[in-house]
């Protein structure tokens, strides 16, 4: 791989597992396997290591991911809340062990396995003994303050008991939902016609940062415990010895934790483990490795994000093997068309599987799948489970390749109308596509329909796919605006199931659905602009844009867009015309004049839509987004949206800057800041009146420097730009 590739490989993953995080930390709503997440993460780590000067200290391998949610008071953890280095396999295993002897300078290292809890990280501060405080992980620093949400947990002792309790003491641990009150949750919302949880994690997630503290005791979380933060005085010196003291305390602890001398010992206890885990109430992913020693754990030290100490061994996704009986096809939001498996019911982690995703056509030909193959499926606890492989060895005689368009007649499955090949490139996936090119089909219709009302956009609860699809079917709903149209009565009496079994939306969830779709009303440009489904918008370009235009009006006439496609117009026209390209050197001496003229005029403009119209704007709007965004606009559907949503009158607002003390003034951001949030931080230079640049120049009136900031400060030195801590930034903005 040259150093080229290198980066724009890079920067690709970079952006994958940045949008995985997102998904994962913040929405609780993951969209692929932890084991493909791992990939993508070990893969990026790899390419860092192998080119070190792409490295960079705002990387995802460098931070920890980050949970917090609107809503809730951010507290600062004493001590910081790590993460952990995970392998899935034993030679990494057995590498951490060689790392620690030679750290440690010994080989008689002793070891705790215990199961590691698929949940999500909270910690908990006992001051003089009773429960004060607790806080989710966050980005490590600070975290969400939960506790009224924690309170909710009966079985969690409000008050430590029986001896040597620490004046204060951080307790750490992981929240989780049961397999037993999950199921029960998604029964209570097949009844209600509501969308089904995924899975016990994200709902615990989801739980947590739920403002509805009623609502979170109904849902009955649970809590287990296993690791120490910030303790004073120390009361034990040992992972071993924790354990026996949360015992004592009555905390909810793991059922059980092995004692390992030696790495043999810690991998054979970890084969125990795996035999167990499936009877546990809690999802165990994995086993934690753990030092025993708090010394030796001292000793050994941390790295930015994770501990060396300490490692997580994950077990494979469990896999079973069955027939595929067909290959149907789904039509999603954009039209894309997916292949999705027909599978002869298996039973694997826990349910019957029947049907698994097949990603697309590319993906079957490389996997070398056919109707009738004997198949391997992965179920990973969450998300929807994947074929991974098939055994052509095993193949009956006959199978055919599979061919996407032949299978559909040519044509959309759904409305029968035209269908075409398709490049996708975003952040989810790569490659080539199906996609049905009417806009109206029904299936788009609904997808957009139930990305509209999703938690991601718009946050209309209740309207989930299956009362999407409902409302689009009965023709209540064409675009997504015309859900505002469909009276509460209309609502109510829909009928989810069949004729012969009716299964009603009901009053309760119909109320809840219009107060849900009036609150919308107010929402900001950003959020209005990406649950309208704009062809290659998706969520950070419509914050950029919501963030840079004042209302719909003023983006269908986006100076700012067109200044984008205009650049890249003249960039590529002055690198065809460049006089001193070696591939097309000038005719003569004429040619190279009139060339040189025009390499001068072009690089002119260029440089003045940079200063102008362009500062400030991130560079992942480019110009395909761009016309995307404006060729939608004047499209007829665009224009149709556009229209429903006047007659409506929603009129959302973008949250565009006015003037203020950085007014006129460029800063560009780097490092981690103690308290705010970078977006936090990004939102108050632009409300202030400033831009935000990705890179120093000397048009960078300041760098706001946090802590771990790399090479843009050394720039900022070198360049003599000021640089301001959070302190300093926010005097100024006060005023100061
Ligand atoms: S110890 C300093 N032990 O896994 C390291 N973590 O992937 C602290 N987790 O953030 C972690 N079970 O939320 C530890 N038995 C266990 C665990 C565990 C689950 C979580 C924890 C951590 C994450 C890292």
């Amino acid at each position: 791989m040259t150093p080229s590739e290198a980066k724009k490989r890079i920067t690709a993953l970079r952006a994958q597992v940045a949008h995985h995080d997102e998904l994962y930390y913040r929405h609780a709503q993951p969209e692929i396997t932890d084991f493909a997440y791992d990939g993508l993460k070990r893969e990026l780590a790899d390419l860092e290591a192998r080119f070190p000067q792409f490295a960079s200290a705002e990387s995802p391998t460098q931070r920890v991911g980050d949970d917090r949610a609107q809503g809730f008071v951010q507290v600062a953890h004493r001590q910081r809340m790590l993460s952990l280095d995970n392998t899935y396999n034993e030679t990494e295993l057995r590498a951490f062990h060689t790392r620690l002897t030679k750290l440690l300078g010994r080989d008689d290292l002793h070891y705790t396995v215990e199961p590691k809890i698929d949940g999500l990280a909270v910690s908990l501060t006992y001051e003089q003994g009773r429960l004060a405080r607790a806080v989710t992980r966050g980005d490590g620093e600070k975290g969400d303050d939960v506790t009224a949400n924690v309170l909710t947990i009966a079985a969690l002792p409000r008050e430590l008991k029986g001896g040597r309790v620490p004046d204060s003491v951080e307790i750490r641990g992981e929240i989780y939902l049961t397999a037993a009150q999950f199921e029960r949750l998604n029964a209570e919302r097949a009844a209600a016609g509501e969308e089904l949880y995924a899975n016990p994690r994200n709902t615990a997630a989801g739980t947590i940062k739920q403002l509805d503290t009623a609502e979170v005791a109904r849902r009955k979380l649970s809590i287990v415990l296993y690791g120490l933060g910030h303790c004073e005085p120390a009361v034990v010196r040992s992972q071993t010895g924790l354990h026996a003291q949360l015992r004592a305390w009555k905390l909810p602890v793991v059922e059980r934790i092995w004692q390992a001398q030696g790495i043999d010992a810690a991998w054979a206890a970890i084969g125990e483990l795996d035999q167990l885990r499936r009877s546990f109430a809690y999802g165990t992913d994995g086993a934690v490795v753990k030092l025993d020693d708090f010394d030796q754990q001292r000793e050994a030290e941390t790295t930015a994000k994770a501990p060396r100490w300490a490692i997580a061994y994950k077990y494979k996704p469990d896999t079973a093997r069955t027939r595929l009986n067909a290959i149907t096809i789904q039509v999603g939001k954009t039209g894309i068309l997916s292949p999705v498996a027909e599978l002869e019911p298996v039973l694997l982690a826990g349910s019957t599987i029947a049907r698994a995703t097949l990603h697309n056509e590319d993906e079957i030909r490389r996997k070398d799948i056919r109707v009738g193959d004997l198949v391997e499926i992965e179920k990973a606890g969450e998300v929807i489970p994947a074929v991974l492989r098939s055994f052509p060895e095993e193949r009956p005689r006959g199978a055919k390749e599979f061919d996407l368009s032949a299978a559909v007649g040519g044509k959309c499955p759904v409305c029968g109308g035209k269908i075409a090949r398709v490049e996708v490139a975003d952040e989810e996936e790569q490659g080539v596509a199906w996609k049905c090119q009417n806009y109206d089909c029904r299936a788009q219709r609904a997808g957009r329909l139930g990305f509209f009302c999703s938690r991601r956009a718009l946050a209309i609860d209740g309207v989930g796919g299956v009362v999407a699809a409902k409302l689009v079917e009965l023709d209540l709903v064409k675009d997504p605006p015309d859900l505002y149209d469909v009276p509460l009565e209309t609502l109510a009496t829909l009928n989810l199931g069949t004729a012969e079994e009716p299964r009603v939306f009901g009053e309760k969830n119909a109320t809840k659905v219009v107060a849900a779709r009036e609150a919308a009303r107010s929402l900001p440009l950003e959020k209005w602009l990406y649950a309208l489904s704009v062809p290659d918008v998706g969520e950070t370009t419509a914050r950029a844009l919501g963030r840079r235009h004042r209302n719909f009006a003023e983006l269908t006439e986006s100076v700012l867009l067109r200044a984008v496609i205009r650049k890249a117009e003249a960039d590529a026209e002055r690198t065809r015309i460049n006089p001193r390209a070696r591939n097309n050197p000038p005719k003569d001496e004429a040619d190279r004049a009139r060339r040189e003229k025009l390499h001068a005029e072009l690089s002119a403009e260029i440089a003045a839509l940079d200063a102008g119209p362009l500062a400030g704007m991130p560079a992942d709007i480019g110009p395909v987004v761009a016309a995307s965004a404006l060729d939608f606009f004047a499209s007829t559907p665009g224009k149709r949206l556009l229209a429903k949503l006047r007659k409506l009158g929603i009129d959302p607002q973008g949250t565009v800057a006015t003037a203020g003390v950085f007014t006129g003034k460029m800063l560009v951001l780097t490092g981690t800041l103690p308290t705010l949030k970078r977006e936090e931080a990004e939102q108050k230079i632009l409300a202030a009146g400033g831009k935000v640049s990705g890179s120093v120049s000397k048009k960078t009136s300041y760098v706001l420097a946090g802590a771990e900031a790399g090479s843009k400060l050394d720039k900022a030195q070198e360049l003599g730009v000021p640089v301001i801590d959070e302190a300093g930034f926010l005097k100024m903005l006060a005023g100061g």
